[in-house]
């Protein structure tokens, strides 16, 4: 479903992402990790054509994406769900939602799919008609993730979906996560949540300075020493630089 070959991202001097390559099958989860500064974000940008990746090859069901544009993209099925939610407050949650199918034109399965967001997430339901700016952080990004699934992805990328999220949403979110996997849609998760992301992930990457320091099954991974090094290695010289 997804090919990264030898990804390079940069901000001017700043390498963001240096020669990132992973894979990603259909119907898969699968989890990045690493901590503040990582890369996670600019890797996710990139991939949904929101940033011009410097070089490297990104490829969607066989196609090359690397140099198409983020509108283009959604509407051939691959949704961000970005850092920080970026719902409009000023907005309804019936609005924000709308505004995930604007690259759509088959109505009756636009509101069949609204339905099933909103089945999937009852509290968006009863603040229906309410601004967005009156949600809960937790609501804020069910809303986020529902106006994304309104796009019909195939790639549901995800960047940081637990970041401020109190444990018992958390776990509704990546409940909300594994249902979409069960309807066939494949997902990419940026985290710092190292055990969510595990728990969830088929495969996990760590990154570490922009490039993959270490790659596995999730269930390989947890609780090895390598893993720990790798992670906490990163997280440390990260806290230090
Ligand atoms: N717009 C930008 N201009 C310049 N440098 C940037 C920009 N965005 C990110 N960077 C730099 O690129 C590197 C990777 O940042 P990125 O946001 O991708 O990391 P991240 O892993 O998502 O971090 P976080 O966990 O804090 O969200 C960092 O060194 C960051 O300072
Ligand atoms: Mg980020």
């Amino acid at each position: 479903m997804l090919k990264v070959v030898d990804l390079n991202v940069a901000y001017g001097s700043i390498a963001a992402v240096r020669g990132v390559s992973f894979d990603i099958a259909q119907g898969e989860i699968v989890a990045v990790i690493g901590p503040n500064g990582a890369g996670k974000s600019s890797l996710l940008l990139a991939i949904a054509g929101l940033i011009k990746p410097r070089s490297g090859a990104i490829e969607f069901a066989g196609k090359n994406i690397a140099s198409k544009q983020a509108e283009i993209l959604v509407s051939e099925g691959v949704s961000l769900v970005p850092e920080g939610r970026h719902i409009f407050g000023s907005l309804t949650v019936a609005e924000n939602l709308a505004l995930g199918a604007t690259v759509r034109r088959d109505w009756p399965q636009i509101a069949s799919d609204t339905e099933r967001v909103l089945a999937m997430f009852p509290v968006l339901k009863e603040r229906y008609r309410q601004r967005a700016n009156k949600l809960s952080g937790g609501e804020q990004q069910m809303l986020a993730i529902g106006r994304a699934m309104l796009a019909r992805p195939r790639l549901l990328l995800l960047d940081e979906p637990s970041l401020g999220l109190a444990p018992l949403v958390v776990n509704q979110v990546y409940q909300a996560i594994l249902d979409l996997r069960q309807s066939g849609v494949t997902v990419l998760v940026v985290e710092q949540n190292v055990s969510r992301a595990l728990a969830a992930a088929d495969r996990t990457h760590v990154l570490s300075f922009g490039a993959i320091a270490m790659s596995g099954k999730s269930t390989e991974l947890a609780g090895t020493a390598a893993f720990d090094a790798a992670y906490f290695g990163v997280s440390r010289e990260a806290g230090r630089a």
